[in-house]
Formats: C-alpha cells, structure tokens, sequence
C-alpha cells in the first residue's frame, strides 16, 4: 500500500477529528454568489486559492475546507460522506434524488426548469404527437413531467446547449433551465410550461448532520443571518 493510496482515509479521519466540515461548491453560474454568502456568514476562502485552479482551498481560519465541483455532482458527494455539506440547485436536486438533507433555501440563482420550443409548436396539441421527442439535461424531472401528464416521450439526454436540439430537428422540445430568457429568445425559442421554480439550497449529509451537530448547525444559523 502507498502513501496516495492512504490520503482519503487520512482526509477523512482528520476531518471527523478536528470536526472540520468540507462543504461541496457548485462551479460556475452559482460559484461566486455561493462565496459571498459564505464570506458575509464567516467563513472566507483564500482569493489567490479561488482563482487558482485548485479544487479544494480552506478558508482562512482552518474551519472549514470548499471543493468545487461541477453543480451536477454536489449531490453526490455530500450523499457519500465526502463533503458534510454543498450547494446546488433545486434543479440539480430535485434531478439527482439524492438522500440528504435540505435545511435552507439561499435564494440565490433563482430560475425556471420549463419546457421549450419553436413558436410554431407553442399551443400544439399533444394528442396529435405519437411521441414528442424531448430534449434535456434532466432525463427524470422530463421523465416524469411528461407521464404525469399521459403524453408518451422519447428523451434525449444532452449535457448543455439544449437549445441546439430543436433548431437542428433532434427534438420537438427541450426541457431546460431558464434565467434571464436570453438564450430561449436568441434561438427562436418560447417556454411552453414551467414545471418549477428553483434556487440555490444548503444540503446536508444525513451522518453529518449528527455527528458534527455543532458545527453544522452554526453554519446554517450564520447562513440564515448572512440572508437576512
Ligand atoms: C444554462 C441553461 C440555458 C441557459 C439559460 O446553460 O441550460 O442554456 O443557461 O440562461 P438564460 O435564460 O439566462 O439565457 P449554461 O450556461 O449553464 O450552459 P450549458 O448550455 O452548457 O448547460
């Protein structure tokens, strides 16, 4: 057995020790948000760490440590164990099923998972579509949005520039992420429906939650009050 293959083990036990937590931040649209917020309750990450191309930096005061990760993956992690906490999406949470907690909405990236398409087919009628073929980035939310609703799909599982689809005739629709409506607008698309609203949430792992309750907790009640 070699040294690297010890790190993790090591990682964790120090972690669970010194009652550490590693909190799980999504990269990219929710990055930055997500690092003020932590900033105001406390807990600052080194400035020359974040825009370096590290993926785990401790903050300042050897609190806590971030790993970024792509927002897709955050779930994943903190399920496991190896982060105590992250943040991510609603979206992402709600596509991942993952069992952790969710003690705090942050508010932050707010923004629409809907369904799309070209103009011509806004207002068209299911019923006359042997299979709608749908696009998207999240294979169950479609999944379920469409057989609620009795209408036979066909997904097409893309990992962004959903938009493409329609335009190119890979799908009659795309179920998507909607911000600011830019990117719908600019590709001559419209929202047919909004199957939910979402935001950034805090998760929690479930062994985390008990076993480090302490600073658990004071991490929710300082991000509560950094909302305020
Ligand atoms: C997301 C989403 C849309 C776009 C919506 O993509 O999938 O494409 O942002 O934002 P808007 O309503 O403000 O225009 P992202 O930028 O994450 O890239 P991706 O297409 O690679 O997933």
């Amino acid at each position: 057995m070699n040294l690297h293959s010890l790190l993790p083990t090591v990682y964790r036990l120090l972690s669970t020790v010194s009652q550490m937590l590693t909190i799980a931040i999504s990269k990219g649209r929710l990055q930055d948000e997500t690092l003020a917020l932590f900033a105001r309750a406390g807990l600052t990450a080194d400035e020359s760490a974040i825009n370096s191309r590290r993926l785990l930096v401790g903050t300042a005061d050897g609190r806590c440590n971030f790993i970024f990760v792509k927002p897709g993956d955050v779930p994943t992690y903190v399920e496991y164990g190896v982060a105590d906490a992250g943040v991510c999406g609603h979206d992402v949470l709600l596509e991942s099923r993952a069992e952790v907690h969710e003690p705090l909405d942050l508010k932050l990236g707010r923004c629409r998972i809907a369904v799309a398409g070209r103009h011509e087919v806004v207002g068209q009628d299911y019923n006359l579509l042997a299979t709608v073929r749908v696009a998207t980035k999240y294979p169950r939310i479609t999944t379920e949005y469409f057989h609620q609703r009795g209408i036979p799909i066909e997904v097409v599982t893309l990992a962004g520039s959903v938009e493409l689809a329609p335009l190119l005739g890979l799908s009659d629709r795309i179920v998507d992420l909607v911000e600011t409506g830019r990117t719908l607008r600019e590709n001559g698309l419209e929202v047919i429906d909004v199957i939910t609203e979402s935001t950034a949430r805090l998760i929690v792992n479930r062994a985390s939650f008990h076993l480090k309750r302490a600073e658990v907790s004071a991490l929710i009640t300082n991000l509560a009050e950094a909302l305020k």
